[in-house]
């Protein structure tokens, strides 16, 4: 059977900022047989003009156009148990939240301080998505991986897939020269409530999954926008990591910057707060804005373009390098028609100017 395909297709249900694009040719492959059907997208010099798409959470359409689309939709869960641990497998298009709600009801616990993250099984493990002291590849046991150059399906371990902080294999060596079909979750029987992160340390010790999972629910409820109200791509930066030379500066400075030592020494910094400190939560530009509950989150009030998001954010790391000299970088991957770009090459066609400048100048 001929694989389900698109021609100029609206993108603008298919990525949570709610912005208009629509692209030329979207593919929709859901077997290997289909896999294989797809033009040859990694050869040459068009091996930038497609992007993968899970259900655009985490994407920016940055112009009207998009570049050819693969919606990979391979689905199904299936369950294997064994003495000490459940193994589950399940397809790169099975809703995030669902799966964890599933494995709750199943008696499969793990998953619980992950609830509520928007998109798909299949994005997760590309930057390895994290929530509440817990990240995807603390469960991963390993991932099916489609190869567009061999056009064979591969199995990577999880240390083959050198998770780091949103950051894998996928976005690095393997970017672009496959897709992930399907997903192999370890999870041990011998399961520990994880209360470690602020918020969830009110909960008792002895709390069930479902406990914790409904406070985790409640938690990102009060923070974050749900993006069907209020459009929005959850974080819009990534959370900065500095030198200890760095840090001790900027903490003498700011004696209260929250800080998290990360495992090499270096020093997580969080986004949210040095944007909360320069002064812009809640700052609005136009349809578009910052959060009023959680400034590392970008909202779209009703805009149907992409680079007004883009001037907000360029705007927003402009007033961050200033005030603090660290430089933020977008974990919401960039999708122009060309293809995905980094966010410092993208131009910002009408940047927006900096009213405290302005007065200033007017004052003088
Ligand atoms: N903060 C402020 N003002 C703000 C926002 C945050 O002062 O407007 C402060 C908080 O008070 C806290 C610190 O910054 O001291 C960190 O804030 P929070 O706990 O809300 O988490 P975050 O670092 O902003 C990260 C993830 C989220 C994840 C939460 C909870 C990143 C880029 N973001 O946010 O992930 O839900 O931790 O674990 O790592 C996402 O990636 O889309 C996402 C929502």
């Amino acid at each position: 059977m001929a694989m389900h395909s698109n021609q100029n297709y609206s993108l603008k249900s298919s990525n949570s900022f709610n912005i208009k694009a629509s692209c030329s040719r979207i593919y929709f492959p859901s077997s290997l047989a289909e896999l294989q059907q797809l033009p040859d997208l990694s050869a040459g010099n068009t091996s930038d003009k497609f992007y993968i798409l899970g259900e655009g959470s985490n994407t920016l359409f940055v112009e009207s156009q998009a570049p050819i689309i693969i919606q990979p939709k391979f689905n199904g869960i299936s369950i294997l148990e064994q003495d000490d641990r459940f193994v589950v497998t399940v397809g790169a298009a099975e809703n995030w939240h669902d799966l964890v709600c599933f494995c709750l009801e199943q008696g499969i616990y793990g998953l619980e301080n992950l609830a509520l993250i928007p998109g798909s099984v299949g994005a997760a493990p590309v930057q390895n998505i994290g929530a509440y002291g817990v990240e995807f590849a603390d469960f991963c046991q390993e991932i099916q991986w489609y190869e567009f150059a061999s056009k064979t399906l591969q199995s990577l371990t999880k240390q083959a897939c050198r998770f780091a902080y949103r950051d894998s294999i996928f976005k690095q060596e393997r970017y672009n020269k496959g897709l992930i079909t399907q997903v192999t979750f370890n999870f041990p029987k011998a399961w520990q409530a994880n209360l470690s992160y602020a918020g969830l340390d009110i909960l008792a010790k002895d709390s069930t999954a479902k406990q914790v999972m409904a406070q985790v629910i409640a938690l990102r409820s009060s923070k974050l926008p749900d993006p069907k109200e209020l459009p929005n791509a959850g974080s819009f930066f990534k959370n900065p990591i500095v030198n200890d030379a760095d840090f001790a500066q900027l903490q003498q400075k700011y004696p209260k910057i929250p800080h998290y030592p990360q495992k090499n020494g270096e020093i997580k910094l969080a986004a949210g707060w040095l944007i909360d400190q320069a002064g812009l939560k809640g700052f609005r530009h136009g349809a578009v804005g910052v959060h009023q509950q959680q400034a590392l989150v970008l909202v779209n009030y009703g805009s149907d373009l992409g680079a007004d998001i883009i001037s907000l954010a360029k705007y927003i790391q402009r007033k961050v390098a200033a005030k603090f000299s660290v430089s933020l970088i977008p974990e919401v991957r960039m999708i122009t028609h060309k293809g995905e770009r980094s966010f410092s090459s993208l131009s910002d066609s009408n940047p927006i100017e900096d009213i405290n400048s302005i007065r200033g100048n007017r004052d003088d």
